[in-house]
């Protein structure tokens, strides 16, 4: 059975938050996930990675996903972009069923996409050309985004003239070069040391208040997902389903150089760190298990 819990904490950043009122308003509902499970099968061996999955993404929210590694949330994000439908239940989309790739959705992987043959404003620019903007308007936006975070000067390099972080920061403005209405983020700053991350992060929210998208973002680091999110998803081990839905009681905007000293932070991490554990030590037991 599909078991979920709600940790009732007042919320804060955006309407409707509190995951008892999901269903009585749902028209800030942007991404609503029904029952849905999900098998792979290949080679003969069926992986059932999620199982009856029920979440609702508000308008403009910045939820974040946490889980055990092979939980599934890669899973969940495929199948909230549309790349394959889900073996049951469904994705509905402003209230319409997913057929096919959502072009209203950005996605950013962990893994670096840009182009290494462009520079990073023609990287920036490449959606946009797909899109038929005209070059003065692609401009515009690419030089826009490549100050709002910091690399003014670097339009004209390459790929593999920039660092880890600096390309992490291309991936991320190219994804919202073309405004989608919705950015899923996969990990994006996980190859990255600690500082450049705290740094992100805040660039990142920064550009979130300012643009204002619906953000869902998956991270194995909890108080990552703690500092950022309105909303704080935790998902049990394989086969994954909601577990706890918790909402970040920290106004904005936030400080993140600061957060973690903050009782609220710290409050919202325990109770969240003890529904994750369980589920990291079930994963951890199962795969030390013989087959
Ligand atoms: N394309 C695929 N084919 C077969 N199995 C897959 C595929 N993608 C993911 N899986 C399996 O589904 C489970 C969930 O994977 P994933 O969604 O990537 O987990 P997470 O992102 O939480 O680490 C894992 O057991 C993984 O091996
Ligand atoms: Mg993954």
């Amino acid at each position: 059975m599909a078991q979920s819990s709600a940790i009732a904490l007042p919320a804060s950043g955006s309407p409707a938050q509190s995951p008892q009122s999901q269903d009585t308003s749902p028209s800030d509902v942007v991404v609503s996930i029904k029952r849905v499970g999900h098998v792979f099968r290949t080679k003969g061996r069926r992986v059932q990675a999620l199982l009856e999955t029920d979440l609702q993404i508000h308008d403009r929210e910045f939820l974040t996903i946490v889980g055990p590694s092979g939980c599934g949330k890669s899973t969940l994000m495929n199948l909230i972009v549309g790349l394959f439908p889900p073996s049951t239940g469904e994705v509905l989309y402003r209230g319409q069923r997913q057929t096919g790739v959502n072009r209203s959705i950005g996605y950013v992987t962990q893994a670096d996409n840009l182009y290494p043959w462009r520079s990073l404003r023609k990287n920036i620019e490449f959606p946009l050309e797909l899109r038929g903007v005209p070059a003065r308007e692609r401009r515009k936006r690419s030089e826009y985004l490549i100050h709002r975070v910091g690399l003014d000067g670097f339009g004209d390099s390459y790929p593999h003239e920039l660092s880890g972080g600096m390309r992490q920061r291309a991936n991320i403005i190219r994804s919202l070069a073309y405004e989608p209405e919705v950015i899923l983020m996969d990990e994006p700053f996980g190859p990255l040391d600690a500082q450049t991350r705290l740094i992100l992060q805040n660039q990142l929210l920064e550009l979130w208040q300012e643009e204002r998208k619906t953000i869902i973002f998956i991270t194995h680091d909890l108080g990552e997902a703690v500092a950022l999110a309105d909303r704080v998803v935790v998902m049990s081990a394989r086969p994954g389903r909601i577990k706890t839905i918790a909402p970040v009681p920290i106004p904005r905007p936030r400080n993140l150089f600061e957060i973690h000293t903050d009782d609220r932070f710290r409050e919202t991490y325990r109770t969240l760190w003890e529904s994750l554990e369980e589920e990291v030590k079930k994963g951890a037991v199962s795969w030390q298990s013989p087959k």
